[in-house]
């Protein structure tokens, strides 16, 4: 999350490193977990919710300021990889894709 700080410290604004009120500005929940394979579960959830929300972003901020854009591109894709990992982790675990 380095690049957005720095993209909005080139905005002028202050990035917000206070993890008090971090959950409020998350876009995923923090899950309890429970087993290890739960806890993938639930990794996966999270990473979809946050793909969801980066394409939105991407969305918004289209030709408005494609800097930003392009950052989020890369942070979308890196989520992504992140989503793929923990599906692969399920499908090698029970031998089936978890949510389509
Ligand atoms: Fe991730």
């Amino acid at each position: 999350m380095m690049a957005a700080a720095k993209r909005i410290d080139q905005l002028g604004g202050v990035p917000d490193f206070n993890p008090e009120g971090l959950a409020t500005r998350a876009a995923s929940e923090y899950g309890d977990g429970g087993n290890l394979v739960e806890m993938v579960r639930q990794n996966l959830v999270a990473e979809r919710l946050v793909i969801e929300h980066y394409q939105e972003l991407i969305r918004f901020f289209g030709d408005r300021d494609p800097t930003t854009r392009i950052m989020l591109e890369g942070i979308l894709a890196e989520e992504e990889e992140h989503a793929t990992d923990m599906h692969d982790l399920l499908i090698a675990h029970e031998g089936r894709p978890f949510l389509s």
